[in-house]
């Protein structure tokens, strides 16, 4: 049987766009049948009224339920059995569940099993509360109450072309490239979508990203889930809650990972009045992949990478020996000792557990290999980065100077017993 749509409106003009693009291509091709209804042909006085005042009094008006029965019966011809698969009753209104990709996914389902989606627009202060406890009591009808978002729409009709269009492009042989129904944003992983480009590859002194062109699939996948996962955290930070913060130690192929990610990192640590050259040229001459493939190989050193969504988001290395500046080895307590040498956290990441994770993650190694203590140098200016640490035990040592490209900068040494 093929998926039928009906929607029942005061306007039924309001629905026009259903014979454009996609959807009415969909209905052109027999994969959707849509009927739209005008509600007043039920109606049965002169005037053709559709609402009436609000019984306990208050602003507006509501649409009758004597009404609205007559054209739902009509419409989904309820326990009539003309239809057996799955019937919906879906009503737009700002005090619904919120509509999500997940709720058209299961109303394709129906469709897609030869069933029904009836859509009630409702106008002015909406539609007798009965009418939905009145379907709702049908075992076969099964109601929805949908809101498309946290604002009030003059009724339910944009609503309605919102849903259908978002459950219509679902449907087998509607679309015609599948996977990009599983890649786009609120898809299977939840996250939202990476940016896209197209040509030319320069436009208006903006290139597109060069990974993209570089025909290394492996990474560019690698890049599109990191910036995925980014956007999300950015935009959407609830939507991480599904994905929490993973650390796994870092490996031999994590190289470039690892140089990308502290390429991309490094300034976050910086001073803010650091010039971009004097970070380009740290990030060239010490954050190299040769660098980092060295760290892997070194034993005194553990690194370790937090994931979230399967997107690598920050990453720490430390190093157990002996302190090289010979005021912190004085200052530190403890023998032997480690130091907690980097620690970055991609910044739209930075409220996402993630930071935690690998600091929980790191301490717990040291502990392993038996370390009794660990130390670090945080820049004096950086307060978020002091703020984070005291908060996971560490206290302040004393301080060291160093240099960055042509500048002296200031540290604070911050200690901890394990
Ligand atoms: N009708 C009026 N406002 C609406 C909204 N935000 N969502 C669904 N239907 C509505």
């Amino acid at each position: 049987m093929t998926a039928r749509i009906d929607v029942v409106s005061i306007f039924p003009d309001y629905l026009a766009p259903l014979d454009l693009s996609l959807v009415g291509k969909a209905r052109q091709r027999g994969l959707v049948d849509i009927a739209v209804h005008d509600l007043r042909a039920w109606t049965s006085d002169r005037h053709r009224t559709v609402d009436d005042t609000p019984f306990g009094g208050g602003a507006g008006m509501v649409m009758r339920p004597d009404v609205w029965g007559q054209a739902l019966d009509a419409v989904l011809d309820p326990g009539g059995g003309a239809r057996p698969s799955g019937r919906v009753l879906l009503v737009p209104t700002p005090a619904g569940e919120p509509f999500t990709q997940r709720i058209a996914e299961e109303l394709a389902g129906v469709l897609a099993d030869g069933g029904q989606i009836a859509v009630a627009c409702g106008r002015y202060e909406g539609i007798d509360s009965r009418v939905t406890e009145h379907y709702a009591a049908h075992q076969d009808v099964q109601v929805r109450e949908v809101s498309i978002g946290d604002y009030v729409l003059n009724g339910g009709e944009v609503a309605a072309l919102v849903v259908i269009e978002a459950v219509v492009r679902l449907l087998p042989g509607v679309l015609g490239n599948a996977a990009s129904v599983v890649e786009e944003s609120h898809g299977a992983d939840g996250l939202l979508e990476h940016p896209s480009y197209t040509q030319p590859p320069v436009w208006r002194g903006l290139e597109v990203p060069e990974i993209l062109r570089s025909g290394d699939h492996g990474r560019i996948a690698d890049w599109r889930r990191e910036r995925a996962v980014e956007r999300t955290a950015r935009v959407r930070p609830d939507l991480l809650a599904a994905h929490p913060a993973t650390v796994r130690a870092a490996r031999k192929g994590d190289a470039e990972v690892l140089a990308d990610l502290a390429a991309a990192t490094f300034r976050l640590a910086c001073p803010p009045d650091m010039s971009e050259e004097d970070m380009a040229a740290y990030v060239r001459e010490h954050l190299t992949l040769e660098r980092f493939r060295g760290y892997l190989r070194d034993k005194h050193r553990w690194l370790l990478l937090a994931e979230v969504a399967g997107a690598v988001v920050g990453y720490t290395m430390s190093i157990a020996g002996e302190p090289v500046d010979p005021e912190i080895a004085a200052a530190v307590p403890t023998r032997p000792t480690a130091e907690l040498s980097k620690f970055y956290v991609r910044a739209a990441l930075h409220r996402s557990g993630a930071a935690s994770a690998l600091m929980d993650a790191t301490l717990a190694t040291a502990r392993e290999r038996g370390l009794p203590g660990i130390w670090l140098g945080v820049h004096g200016q950086n307060e978020r980065a002091k703020r984070f640490y005291r908060k996971h035990g560490f206290a302040r040592l004393g301080g060291r100077t160093f240099t960055v490209g042509s500048r002296r900068e200031s540290d604070d040494v911050m200690y901890r017993t394990l």
